[in-house]
């Protein structure tokens, strides 16, 4: 990751920037408010944490992450420091091993986490543990095929992207795995497994908030590493700068959410349900 720990929190926050508010809408839609009893698996820096926390007022939320920097930075944080040990807490643990005991949750949010794990169906059914009869799971990801789109778009430059994303997956991870997240819960064992889209375009946002996802340095690593030739890194630069200058640019971004509830007792309401 470009710029380590600090990097890592600026990327996050960006990102959360972009596309919080369309992912609320769902989660408001989903039933989901203050007096749900949230986990949040893979909470990282706290960016999405303390949005939750600001926008479900009085919540009770159990974040959970495995990277110690990340936790302490989310400690931190002018919207949860207050908080923390009453209403909110940040304690290490993973999705395969959750410190929280059985049925002791209503709802289980998994943000750009799944892509990162070797079997996300052990991390599925992990949570389902923590959760009450009912409860619900709410896993929200991306699709390295569907990220977006842009214009101008110069298509040559487009397999040079794909072969970073792809050097995800002989790490283990997945970066496609967005379409795979429905199977994902069902083989779990969750039940009424559904997928959602949200979108965000630089016409509403402007294209500052994009910045930190199109920023071409995020490909240096891989130049580091060999992946990408410095001449593919010196075409990938100018054609963003074109981009940048061009009066007409676009973008849009694209991101997913699954959500499934465990067997039992009914569940909150599905988002066609409420918005029907
Ligand atoms: C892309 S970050 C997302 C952070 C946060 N959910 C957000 O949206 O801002 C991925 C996070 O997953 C965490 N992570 C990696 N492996 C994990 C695992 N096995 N269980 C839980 N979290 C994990 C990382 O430490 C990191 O904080």
């Amino acid at each position: 990751m470009r710029g380590g720990t600090p990097g890592e929190i600026e990327r996050l926050d960006s990102q959360a920037a972009l596309t919080f508010e369309k992912e609320l809408f769902l989660l408001r839609a989903l039933g989901i408010d203050s007096a749900s009893r949230i986990a949040e698996i893979g909470s990282g820096s706290g960016a999405v944490t303390e949005r939750l926390v600001r926008a479900f007022p009085g919540v009770s939320l159990f974040a959970v992450d495995p990277d110690s920097d990340l936790l302490a930075a989310a400690r931190l944080r002018p919207g949860l420091a207050a908080k923390i040990d009453s209403a909110v807490s940040l304690v290490e643990g993973t999705c395969e091993s959750i410190p929280l005991s059985d049925n002791s949750m209503d709802v289980a949010i998994v943000r750009y986490v799944f892509q990162h794990l070797l079997n996300p169906v052990v991390g599925a059914t992990e949570i389902m543990r923590i959760l009450r009869p009912g409860g619900r799971i709410v896993v929200i990801d991306s699709d390295a095929q569907l990220w977006g789109a842009c214009s101008p778009y110069t298509p040559e430059l487009m397999e040079i992207h794909a072969r970073a994303a792809d050097s995800q997956e002989s790490r283990g991870g997945d970066r496609y795995v967005a379409r795979a997240l429905t199977r994902i819960l069902q083989t779990a064992g969750y039940v009424g497994a559904s997928l959602h889209s949200f979108a965000v375009s630089s016409d509403e946002v402007g294209l500052e908030p994009f910045a930190a996802i199109m920023n071409p340095e995020n490909l240096l690593p891989h130049v580091e590493s060999g992946l990408i030739t410095m001449s593919e890194y010196a075409l990938v630069l100018k054609d963003y700068q074109r981009f940048v200058a061009d009066p007409t640019h676009v973008v849009m971004s694209l991101g997913f959410l699954a959500t499934a509830t465990t067997p039992g007792l009914p569940a909150t309401p599905t988002v066609t349900a409420r918005m029907a």
